[in-house]
């Protein structure tokens, strides 16, 4: 028996990782440890959680204190870090929320696992997850490796930056076991409705404009929620100590050109007439300090690891669309409330 303490565990990617493990390894016991911010629902465990491998923490990491607690009641042998704030926009709004949950956060994490796993590290690992963005952005060609320097731009990459820096800190210092991956964007069930995707899927299904920061040729490299989850398992049991590996699927898409996407598919599956969502796009002022593009050289996950994405992008799209169409009442409970204020701020 193994217990894996998996943060940020009722968040969109971290909902898909705690599911994986607990079904995938009956003999781990999978604490799930999240603060349930805004972008935090149980909803998203409705299925796994009366099994009994799965056990849910509310706890908030900026608490150093309640989170040593909670390493001295479970032993980790593993943690998988994944509590993060993680939209961009809302780092240009309120950096310091950032810092504290991605910097301060992730090392009152390390110093819990150091103080728990006491220099015996025999049998223990430090998962950070964290993203393609620290590395900056790239022009019209080339592709992030894992030698690529970092080169953050927004509140939110320069947080999570210093948060890898630390991670990688503690290895090199105090000898901690780690890994660390970067990965691309995601996309998938659960996807909280602030991101391009999930966002735009429910302004179709309320016939409201559909936002297109600048011009729309920003690029991003997407990557199904579900296949992020297999790497991050895939990375925890066989990657090497130290090491730091970039997740994605060689599938870069201008904005624009996916929205489009997204509008086709839409249309066919609500039985409108070809184009009617298109007639939503509009253009809103750029993000400020907006990265022109991201794209992932995921060659040493595939070649060292063996790893590949399961599924297409037109493949992961449709399953996503499927999902938002048949829980609406889920889309409906996360943009009651709160939501309505953020969105009112961002977009008007
Ligand atoms: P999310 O915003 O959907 O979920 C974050 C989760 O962390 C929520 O459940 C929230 O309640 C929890 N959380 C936030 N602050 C906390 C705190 N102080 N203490 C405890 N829990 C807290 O994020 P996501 O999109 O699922 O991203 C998960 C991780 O993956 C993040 O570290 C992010 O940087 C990284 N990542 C995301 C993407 C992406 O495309 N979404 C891509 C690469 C890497
Ligand atoms: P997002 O989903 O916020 O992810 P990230 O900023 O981490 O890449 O944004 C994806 C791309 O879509 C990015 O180039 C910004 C753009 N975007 C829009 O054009 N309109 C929007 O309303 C949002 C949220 C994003």
């Amino acid at each position: 028996m193994k217990n894996i303490i998996i943060t940020g565990g009722a968040g969109f990617i971290g909902s898909h990782v705690v599911r994986e493990f607990v079904t995938k390894y009956p003999n781990y016991k999978v604490i799930n440890l999240d603060a349930l911010t805004y972008a935090g629902n149980l909803e998203n465990l409705k299925d796994i959680e009366s099994l009994p491998n799965y056990e849910f923490v509310k706890a908030d990491i900026t608490d150093a204190a309640h989170i040593f607690e909670v390493f001295q009641k479970y032993q980790p042998d593993g943690v998988i870090h994944l509590a993060a704030e993680s939209h961009v926009d809302r780092s240009i709004t309120d950096p310091t929320a950032f810092v504290m949950t991605n910097v301060i956060g992730t090392v009152n994490l390390l110093n819990a696992a150091k103080e728990i796993w006491k220099d015996n590290y025999e049998g223990k690992r430090f998962h950070h997850v964290s993203t393609d963005e620290v590395f900056g952005a790239l022009g019209d060609t080339g592709l992030f490796t894992e030698d690529t320097k970092y080169d953050p731009h927004s509140p939110y990459s320069a947080s999570k930056a210093s948060s890898d820096h630390f991670v990688r800190a503690y290895h090199d210092t105090y000898g901690l076991p780690m890994v660390l991956t970067n990965c691309s964007n995601n996309y998938g069930p659960n996807h909280f409705p602030e991101k391009l995707i999930p966002l735009c899927i429910h302004n179709i299904l309320n016939k409201k404009p559909l936002p297109i920061y600048g011009d729309g040729k920003y690029t991003r490299d997407w990557l199904f929620v579900i296949d992020h989850a297999k790497a991050i398992d895939n990375v925890f049991h066989n990657g090497k100590n130290g090491d730091s590996y970039n997740v994605g699927g060689f599938n870069e898409w201008q904005n624009i050109d996916l929205v489009k996407e997204l509008c086709k598919q839409m249309d066919a599956k609500l039985g409108n007439t070809a184009g009617t969502s298109e007639q939503l796009i509009t253009f809103v002022k750029d993000r400020p300090g907006h990265d022109l593009r991201y794209a992932i050289d995921a060659t040493k996950i595939n070649e060292e690891l063996g790893y590949e994405p399961s599924v297409t992008f037109e493949q992961g799209l449709s399953i996503t669309i499927d999902w938002y169409l048949n829980n609406q009442e889920w889309l409906n409970n996360v943009t009651s409330g709160d939501y309505q204020g953020y969105y009112e701020k961002q977009y008007s």
